[in-house]
């Protein structure tokens, strides 16, 4: 069934989160302050099931998802995470990856490799011990996320994506130290500039890096040329290094903002539907999934809320925009 929102834009690629729960505190994303020990996570039967979550990935393929990426939280902190892998993996032509913080990497890429995941991608802020403990307040060493990194590529889980959120004062010294790290490796290097999600990260403009900043310092030392997008819409913009050490990634969500062509749609683990990374609230898919609907009929709810959408917070971001309540991001999935 084709199925456009307001601004002609179809579903492509729906992110589900299978947990609300991390075992990281970035500082972006789940401050200690707010999700301290006090914090209440979901109770699990809150949570959709494995069962719940594949019969609406299913409805959402149907209606047009081509890519699934599972998030969370962290979603390898969610139990036995490969039996929902190898119950999606079912779907012909679906590509199927995760976002995870990679500590848990070491003892899962394998499974998840044989249960039919395609490929992962790895968040990593700096190499250095200290700056990625400012950046994601934990007492894990850098090595850790980097073997993570290797697990997945030598499970096949290729190429590798490495995730880089730069904040102003706080992780820039570590833009180039990672190109150089990731320069030839085989993994490909995304730097992201750092967004206004949620409202416990307190962000300010000034925390940005712009991505013409990020780039001109890169290509000074290791000259890039541009590479053309791998399909419409991609978020990342592709730069390949002249020398052939592979490609970089840049996503100026920022200062270049991709609204126009935003095909996302998110799923919170307890069920709710976000139509935009900064939307106010979700629509509850739980409740008609509990509710014994058919099919039709939860085709019907998500075709309607996906056809009413008129999201593109990034291109309308004014004080006025900025001051208002969001989703967190750690609920609903970078
Ligand atoms: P692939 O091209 O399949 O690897 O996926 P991707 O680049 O869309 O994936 P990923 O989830 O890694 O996105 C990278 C980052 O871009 C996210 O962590 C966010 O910081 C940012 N981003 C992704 N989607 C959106 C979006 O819809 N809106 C905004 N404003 N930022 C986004
Ligand atoms: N700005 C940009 N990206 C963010 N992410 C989380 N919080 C932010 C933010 N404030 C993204 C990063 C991270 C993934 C889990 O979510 O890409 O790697
Ligand atoms: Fe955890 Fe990822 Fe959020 Fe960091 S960004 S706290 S690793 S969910
Ligand atoms: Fe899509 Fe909303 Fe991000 Fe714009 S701000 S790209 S509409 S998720």
């Amino acid at each position: 069934m084709s199925m456009v929102d307001t601004l002609g834009r179809p579903v492509r690629d729906l992110r589900i989160s299978v947990t609300d729960r991390c075992n990281f505190r970035c500082v972006y994303c789940m401050p200690k302050e707010v999700f301290g020990r006090d914090y209440q996570f979901l109770e699990r039967r809150e949570l959709l099931s494995f069962e719940e979550i594949d019969r609406l990935a299913r409805a959402f393929i149907r209606l047009g998802v081509e890519k699934i990426r599972l998030t969370g939280g962290e979603p390898l902190v969610r139990r036995d995470l490969a039996r929902l892998v190898a119950m999606l993996a079912e779907v012909d032509g679906l590509d199927l990856t995760l976002t995870t913080n990679g500590s848990l990497l070491p003892q899962h890429a394998q499974a998840l490799r044989d249960a039919g995941l395609n490929r992962v991608t790895v968040s990593l802020d700096s190499l250095d011990d200290e700056v990625f403990c400012a950046m994601n307040d934990v007492d894990f060493p850098v090595a850790r996320v980097l073997q993570g990194i290797d697990a997945a590529a030598a499970a096949g889980l290729a190429p590798v994506k490495v995730n880089m959120v730069v904040k102003r004062g706080v992780n820039e010294s570590s833009i180039l130290p990672m190109a150089r790290h990731f320069h030839g490796s085989g993994h490909i290097l995304r730097f992201i500039e750092y967004m206004d999600v949620g409202h416990t990260n307190g962000w300010r403009l000034d925390d940005v890096v712009p991505a013409t900043e990020i780039l001109s310092a890169i290509a000074a030392e290791l000259p890039l040329e541009p590479a053309d997008a791998n399909y419409h819409g991609e978020v990342a913009k592709r730069w390949r290094y002249r020398d052939g050490g592979g490609e970089i990634g840049i996503i100026s969500s920022v200062t270049q903002p991709f609204c126009g062509s935003c095909t996302r749609a998110r799923l919170s683990a307890e069920g709710r539907l976000y139509t935009c990374l900064f939307a106010v609230r979700g629509h509850d898919l739980r409740a008609v999934v509990r509710s014994g609907s058919s099919d039709e009929e939860l085709d019907g709810a998500i075709s309607a809320i996906w056809r009413g959408r008129s999201d593109r917070y990034s291109e309308l971001r004014t004080a006025e925009t900025a001051a208002r309540p969001k989703v967190e991001m750690s609920y609903i999935g970078g």
